[in-house]
């Protein structure tokens, strides 16, 4: 370089620096305003510690867990910003360190152990703290899932460059973070049944729900239009069921069809490798096989199992259809005990949803099977209850409604024997609750509200506030095509507390295990779309889930988001760019 050259390069620079200092260091600088918020940030933006090019990763190499988090740390600093960091086990000068802390236990002046330290909740062992200073960044946890939020915090910190102004330093300033979520249970369904999503869309939702620091993956693996668990006692059921014949097109009234048959399903090997993908993300999978309505692909390939005898198609419209499992064939229990029993053996988690939604009662009432059952268990309808068939008819205490409530016993007792506990929609509410059902409240947040009253575990996705199949703008005309009904905007998602003081005693408020959004795909027939509904409605509901309600604020929020949305893009998932 000339003598001269560097004279204009000085003057460029400075003139830059004067212009808009923040624009240039915006683009390397690190900012802990995040979606979520986390609980806790003290920033001393007056001081930051460089990170370089070539910097190294240190972690303790023993722990398989933490060597996985460091290695994500890794792909993602270097995804977001092109920074390379090197990973360099145990090494003590490292600029970024991953400890595992663990808690010590009090000792007493004679040397002996002080009082045993109560359990961790659910939310404890997710914490932890994310230090920045002088020595570098620090992620420390007492469990490998904390550094994993803490690697995910630090990479929404990073300032995301375009792929042709990769960074060689990035300006971290002085921080610490305190963290750990609000709910144990944060929940996204994905609603497989009425479209297909191959596992590689499936493990790139898993990716945007632990971006979002989301721990469950509500599987919605059966629906009328389809089943797509394969069941190996079974094998024409999934092979069979998971076909329709073709699929409505627009508003389902008009009965205008593509004529295209349209399928799929999951194998058992494919189910487990999305266990095993979301497990290192640390999200469990809830698997949902919806019954005993919701039934119609199954009773296409085993119509004894419907109370008419069928013949039966795998539904090719949507809605709510009339035909259900038999409440009262003892070959019914016999199929649910095989298909969850298999489900059982697939996957680990401790939840396991059997729906329970919009199971139509006129087939029970007119079907000598059912009435048989009723007579023989001694069921009553409650007076006053008619149990008339429709969607209402879920709401009473008929004979028929309390029929469901037996299957369902009889489906917890044998999921207890494998060790978990049974999710149901909020309908199983009407028949009576058995004895550890957990609520997941969508028809508003009145089944949470009655499910908490009577001490049990609730999870909260009401439709109006949760379910992200409704549009996200008011003008129709700029979004995909959707479930029409009611807008879900953005700030009315964000607005959601799903703690109700004013309906809820603490203790039952206690039990609320969290919230979850739900995306059904009667309109969703694409990965495009799907994350287009998904985002970012997605970091609104996070909110929901990780912060506490006095933290919370939307216009805030927007401010926050446009960095999220930079790392969206470069994910490479589409999204919806206007907030309301
Ligand atoms: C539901 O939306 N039918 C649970
Ligand atoms: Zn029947």
């Amino acid at each position: 370089m000339t003598f001269q050259m560097r004279k204009i390069y000085l003057f460029l620079f400075f003139v830059s620096a004067f212009l808009c200092p923040s624009e240039a260091q915006n683009n390397v600088r690190a900012d802990y305003r995040i979606i979520p918020q986390p609980q806790r940030v003290e920033t001393d933006t007056t001081q930051a510690f460089t990170l370089r090019d070539g910097m190294t990763i240190s972690y303790d190499a023993a722990n398989s867990e933490v060597a996985r988090n460091a290695q994500f740390l890794q792909q993602w600093v270097a995804q977001a910003t092109g920074l390379r960091l090197t990973l360099a086990p145990t090494d003590k000068q490292a600029a970024v360190q991953l400890l595992l802390v663990q808690p010590t236990a009090k000792k007493t002046k004679k040397g002996k152990k002080g009082p045993v330290a109560a359990e961790p909740t659910e939310q404890e062992q997710e914490a932890y703290t994310l230090t920045v200073n002088a020595q570098g960044v620090t992620l420390s946890a007492r469990q490998p899932v904390g550094l994993f939020r803490a690697a995910q915090t630090l990479r929404k910190s990073l300032p995301v460059r375009p792929a042709s102004q990769q960074a060689e330093a990035l300006l971290l300033p002085f921080t610490t973070i305190q963290d750990q979520p609000r709910f144990s249970y944060r929940g996204v369904l994905l609603d497989c049944g009425r479209h297909f999503f191959t596992v590689e869309t499936i493990k790139q939702f898993l990716d945007v729900m632990a971006l979002h620091g989301c721990n469950q993956f509500h599987w919605h693996l059966t629906e009328d239009q389809g089943w797509r668990f394969e069941v190996k006692a079974l094998p024409r059921l999934a092979k069979e069921g998971s076909v329709r014949e073709k699929t409505v097109i627009g508003p389902g009234h008009m009965r205008i069809y593509d004529n295209i048959p349209y399928g799929g399903y999951y194998t058992q090997d494919e189910c487990r490798e999305v266990v095993r993908y979301a497990a290192e993300r640390y999200i469990n999978v809830v698997p949902e096989i919806d019954m005993p309505g919701h039934m119609q692909s199954a009773l296409h390939v085993f119509p004894n199992l419907g109370c008419t005898g069928g013949p039966y198609a795998v539904a090719t419209n949507w809605g709510v259809m009339r035909e259900v499992l038999c409440g009262g064939n003892p070959e019914t229990l016999d199929f649910l005990k095989t298909v969850f029993g298999e489900l059982c053996d697939v996957f680990p988690s401790k939840f396991i949803h059997i729906g329970g939604d919009e199971c139509p009662k006129e087939r029970w009432q007119k079907c000598a099977k059912c009435q048989a059952k009723i007579k023989e268990l001694g069921l009553t309808s409650d007076p006053k209850d008619d149990g008339k068939g429709g969607r209402g008819s879920q709401d009473g205490r008929s004979a028929e409604n309390k029929l469901q409530t037996y299957i369902n016993h009889e489906i917890e007792k044998f999921l207890a024997s494998r060790g978990r506990s049974l999710i149901g929609w909020d309908e199983i509410l009407s028949g009576g609750l058995t004895e550890n059902a957990i609520v997941m409240s969508w028809r508003g947040v009145k089944g949470g509200i009655q499910a908490a009253r009577q001490k049990h575990r609730v999870i909260m996705s009401p439709n109006v506030f949760a379910y992200i199949d409704h549009p996200q703008l008011k003008d129709y005309g700029k979004q995909p095509r959707t479930t029409d009904s009611y807008i879900v905007s953005c700030s009315k998602m964000h607005s959601f507390e799903p703690v109700l003081p004013d309906s809820l005693t603490a203790e039952e408020q206690q039990c609320i295990l969290g919230v979850q959004a739900n995306l059904w795909t009667e309109q969703v027939a694409y990965p495009e779309h799907a994350f287009y509904q998904l985002l970012p409605r997605l970091g609104a509901m996070s909110e929901v889930q990780w912060c506490r309600p006095e933290q919370k604020d939307f216009e805030d929020f927007k401010r926050r988001l446009p960095r999220l949305e930079k790392l969206y893009e470069r994910l490479g998932v589409p999204y919806c760019n206007q907030v309301e």
